[in-house]
């Protein structure tokens, strides 16, 4: 814990970005993605989406990374993905019919905003709803009855199968499907901008601070990525963690590393969070499944 503050303190917090006060969703996005430009005039736009690898001082990192990717360690969760992904419901239809269908929608369109629920939906939700209709043995799919926040096996296989499906999608630029008129979409993109720059935990640190302040410094050992282009690389393997996670648990563990309260897997504030960071990232190519610091 000492060692945190003491290693926080040391990578030298100068000028803070300060929270755009009152903009519209498009004045922010040119705001942030153009912090990061300017920041990184000789990283090329879609580097971005290769977290800390795209930048220029984590070379070494970088090569890493590469060799990692002659033969990811991810191909054997994604596999175990494409399993689930291909396997039949008891009648018959499987996630493939469902994404055929439009119950699953495209990868890139998510978050995206369901008028029927007023609500956001990410794609790991439209997953298990396709699941649940189409009478999925829970047997088969643990995360469909566990606490995600706590079950790290159920988590995990949701990653894979997300993975899977994510791989499908990948080189596609991402853009949420959002209309920002619906004052129910501002509020969620609202909600999830106040996160993004609210300090909090016994460090009381926002995640701005460590993802534009210090970003491309390290923490602890640990190369800090910029904002820009978090989203587009999950569901991810971590090289410290060894298995898929979704978003939702890279959320999760960057609230308690600061010693703030971890939220709900899918729910309000992690989604509208998402999105935000999400819509940030608009224009990136998805990278997931990816190999993460
Ligand atoms: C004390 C510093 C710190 C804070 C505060 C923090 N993070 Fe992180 N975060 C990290 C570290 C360290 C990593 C792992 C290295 C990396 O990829 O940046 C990380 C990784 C991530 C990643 C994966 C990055 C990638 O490219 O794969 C995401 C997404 C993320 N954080 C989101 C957030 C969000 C959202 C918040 C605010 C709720 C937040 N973080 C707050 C330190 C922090």
């Amino acid at each position: 814990m000492k060692r945190i503050v003491t290693m926080l303190a040391v990578a030298g917090i100068a000028g803070f970005v300060a929270a755009p006060a009152s903009a519209d969703p498009q004045s922010d996005l040119k705001a942030f993605q153009g912090h990061f430009k300017k920041q990184y005039p000789t990283v090329k736009f879609d580097e971005f989406a290769n977290g800390v690898y795209g930048l220029p001082q984590y070379k070494e990192y970088r090569t890493m990374w590469e060799s990692y990717n002659e033969f990811p360690p991810y191909d054997l969760g994604v596999e175990k993905g494409k399993k689930l992904w291909d396997a039949k419901f008891p009648n018959g239809e499987s996630f493939g019919s469902c994404l055929k269908k439009g119950d699953i929608k495209p990868a890139y369109t998510y978050p995206r905003w369901d008028k029927a629920s007023k609500s956001l939906r990410v794609a790991e939700m439209d997953i298990m709803d396709c699941a649940k209709k189409n009478g999925a043995d829970a047997k088969k799919l643990s995360f469909l009855e566990a606490d995600l926040n706590k079950d790290t096996k159920a988590r995990v296989q949701l990653a894979e199968l997300t993975g899977h499906y994510y791989s499908m999608f990948r080189g596609k630029r991402v853009k949420p499907d959002v209309d920002f008129k619906n004052p129910d979409t501002l509020a969620a993109y609202e909600q999830g901008k106040k996160f993004w720059w609210a300090r909090r935990g016994q460090l009381n640190f926002a995640c701005s601070n460590c993802h534009m302040d210090i970003a491309g410094k390290d923490l602890l050992n640990q190369p800090l990525s910029p904002g820009l282009g978090h989203p587009v690389g999950w569901p991810a393997q971590r090289v410290p963690w060894q298995r898929m996670e979704t978003i939702m648990q890279r959320y999760a563990t960057c609230n308690t590393q600061v010693r703030a309260k971890a939220y709900k897997h899918y729910g309000p504030e992690y989604l509208s969070l998402q999105l935000y960071e999400t819509y940030m990232s608009s224009g990136l190519p998805l990278t997931a499944p990816a190999m993460r610091n």
